[in-house]
């Protein structure tokens, strides 16, 4: 609670969804801190709670409302307590929210985050609601020395934000409203003021990271720009849609030394009349032949994908195709979801008719075989070295640190916690379907 000593508040955000999510929170902390706020540890510390939301999911959206609930309490007892839903869910829902959570204060839709100040201030003056839904053009350009980001070497930096695609079945485009990049000149200024702040590693992040435009610059452009910062020794993007991904940005992950050898392309499905259904804007020999091109350029590249199962109308045999591309490609990672109707969503009209204990099961199948695959690509790793930026302590307990390989693989291992942010060589020992062991070499020459 405020005492003058801690500036003029605390602050909690909780964070649901994905990296842009992650990375919005930053933004609105640093936005906050600029004012004079400062963390707080638990919702019971804080004077002003902001609940950043994902709806990309029924779960994820519907998380929001039974968290509310918990706060009330608190809100009970301290009504000067201010609370905020920003995110996904605040954009979907709107005013909604405030007639269903009456303990709401404040409702900010993600391109609308520099509105915060204003809101909160008004909040305070004048013991009224505030809400802003704007989806501003310009809300690319805000980042700047204003974000709080979380500890550690790696650092997220917004390159474009909005997804112009029509996937049936996907409630971003509505949350985020349309594409939109950052000039190169201010990622490149922005990257450079990271490299000295100390992080060694950037992901640009993106809804539709390779759509990337700015002028005549396209992702792969950027990516070769970015080379000119030197103490950013790894740059990562995400996330990618299969059709946007050109020869000029596989070049430019063979050709620029920073550009890790990972990829995150989601497919969705294996099977054409689904991804047809879906209208994804390729087939599977379209996104084979891509996955190809890559592996060709790129020998040793690491992918990852999403896929959605139990897709309305999905029978048995277009989901024995998605099992079939699983083997095919033989992905590093796969993050599979049961399809949730969302609001809006134009699969909302399609006739579903697949069992919801059909659904589970398809889905515990995905994943029983994808981690068959993912052992077998693990393991043959085995007894090799691999370059791993330290992030922090392992949650497996003292002395143990986990980091990530270019290629995104956790690695554990033992060492002193002031490695943090270190390149380390380490020699594997043992794999898991999820992640690596090992120990840490001498470095090469030493
Ligand atoms: N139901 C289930 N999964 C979804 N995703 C997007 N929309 C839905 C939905 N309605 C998944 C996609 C996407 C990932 C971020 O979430 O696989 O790539
Ligand atoms: Fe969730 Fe999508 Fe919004 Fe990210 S963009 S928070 S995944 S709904």
């Amino acid at each position: 609670m405020s005492d003058p000593a801690a500036g003029v508040g605390r602050y909690l955000i909780q964070t649901w969804g994905c990296q842009m999510n992650s990375h919005d929170s930053e933004k609105l902390a640093g936005l906050l801190e600029e004012r004079g706020y400062l963390p707080a540890d638990s919702p019971a510390e804080a004077d002003i709670i902001l609940l950043n939301t994902c709806s990309i999911r029924e779960k994820a959206a519907e998380k929001v409302f039974s968290h509310l609930g918990t706060l009330r309490p608190l809100k009970e007892a301290r009504p000067s307590l201010v609370i905020g839903v920003c995110g996904c869910v605040a954009q979907q829902e709107g005013e909604s929210i405030f007639r269903r959570a009456g303990l709401v204060d404040i409702v900010l839709g993600p391109r609308a985050i520099e509105s915060l100040p204003a809101m909160l201030e008004q909040v305070l003056r004048e013991r009224a609601r505030a809400l802003d839904l704007a989806r501003r053009e310009d809300s690319i350009a805000f980042e700047g020395r204003r974000v709080r980001r979380a500890p550690g070497p790696r650092a997220y930096l917004t390159v474009m934000e909005g997804c112009n695609k029509t996937c049936t079945y996907c409630i971003v485009p509505t949350t985020r409203g349309r594409e939109t990049s950052k000039r190169a000149e201010a990622v490149l200024q922005e990257t450079r003021d990271l490299a000295e702040a100390g992080y060694r590693e950037v992901e640009l992040l993106g809804q539709n990271v390779n759509a990337y435009r700015d002028g005549r610059t396209h992702l792969g452009d950027l990516l070769c720009m970015l080379q000119e910062v030197p103490d950013i020794r790894r740059l990562r993007f995400t996330t990618s849609h299969p059709a946007h991904l050109s020869l000029e940005i596989i070049h430019a992950i063979r050709e620029c030394p920073t550009v890790c050898e990972h990829l995150h392309l989601p497919v969705q499905s294996g099977s054409d009349s689904v991804l047809e259904r879906m209208r994804r804007g390729y087939n599977s020999s379209r996104y084979l032949d891509r996955v190809d091109k890559l592996r060709t350029h790129v020998p040793d590249i690491a992918l990852s994908t999403d896929i959605i199962v139990g897709y309305p109308g999905e029978t048995r045999a277009e989901f024995q195709e998605t099992l079939d591309f699983l083997q095919k490609v033989k992905f590093d990672q796969v993050y599979s979801f049961i399809y949730s109707p969302r609001p809006g969503t134009t699969a909302l009209d399609e006739q579903d008719g697949v069992p919801a204990a059909e659904k589970q099961a398809r889905l515990a199948q995905i994943q029983s075989v994808q981690q068959e695959i993912q052992l077998g690509r693990n393991r043959s790793l085995l007894g090799s070295r691999l370059e791993v930026l330290v992030d922090g302590a392992a949650r497996r307990g003292r002395g143990q640190l986990k980091g990530r390989s270019r290629s995104n693989r956790v690695v554990n291992f033992p060492g002193d916690f002031h490695r943090v942010g270190e390149f380390v060589q380490v020699f594997i020992e043992s794999a898991g379907a999820n992640s690596l062991e090992g120990r840490i070499a001498p470095a090469p020459g030493a």
